[in-house]
């Protein structure tokens, strides 16, 4: 099965509050986009937002220039649903990230929480980082969740990859400036753990 037959599988067959990765609010993320920027007119893009409702939260607090891309165009319908006539103000992209064409130089904002860390070849993983170094702006800042070293191998029945603060940044390189990295032990709704690495880092 391709990865967007996996995904909208997975999402075609388990309500949003049933995945491992369930969060009702992604308050990390949210930290870390407010340290990055509090202008509402921030070009902010989640990479593999699915049905997280990071979008909606975004959108509450009033940030108007937001981008979702996701390889499922089932998440997307599930979350521009759960929006309504809000969703109409947000840029939808159904897209593989490691093939997507996105704007140049647009974003000041790249958020991606556990997405990175299924791309287990490192072909992928560098058309994933030209892609961040070609849409995010000079200066603009790129904030990054995948599995920390204790988290899981596997997720949604893929093979994953797991990151020390070190390992993550060396797959972005020194076009990157890390300021900031935390690991975070998620609950998932089957009562279960997973450890997450943050980081938070600006393009120079
Ligand atoms: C584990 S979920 C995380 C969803 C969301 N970021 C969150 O934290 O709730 C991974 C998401 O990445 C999407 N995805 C997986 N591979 C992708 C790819 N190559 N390009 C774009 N999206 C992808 C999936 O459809 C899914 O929505």
């Amino acid at each position: 099965m391709n990865q967007k037959a996996h995904w909208d599988k997975v999402y075609s067959t388990k309500p949003a509050e049933a995945v491992s990765w369930f969060a009702p609010h992604l308050e990390t993320s949210l930290k870390l986009i407010h340290t990055a920027s509090t202008n509402k007119d921030a070009a902010i893009i989640d990479i593999g937002g699915g049905e997280s409702t990071l979008v909606d939260d975004l959108f509450i607090e009033g940030y108007r220039n937001l981008s979702v891309l996701d390889i499922s165009q089932k998440a997307i319908d599930v979350a521009k649903g759960r929006m309504g006539q809000n969703a109409n103000a947000i840029q939808w992209h159904c897209a593989d990230i490691t093939q997507a064409c996105l704007p140049e130089a647009y974003f000041d904002i790249w958020h991606d929480r556990a997405v990175f860390h299924f791309l287990t070849k490192q072909s992928d993983r560098d058309r994933y980082v030209e892609r961040v170094k070609r849409s995010v702006k000079h200066g603009g800042y790129v904030i990054m969740a995948t599995f920390g070293p204790e988290g899981p191998t596997q997720c949604s029945d893929l093979d994953v990859e797991r990151y020390d603060t070190q390992e993550l940044h060396d797959q972005f390189g020194d076009s990157f400036e890390l300021l900031q990295s935390s690991t975070e032990i998620h609950r998932t709704p089957m009562g279960t753990t997973q450890q997450f690495l943050y980081c938070f880092c600006r393009m120079k």
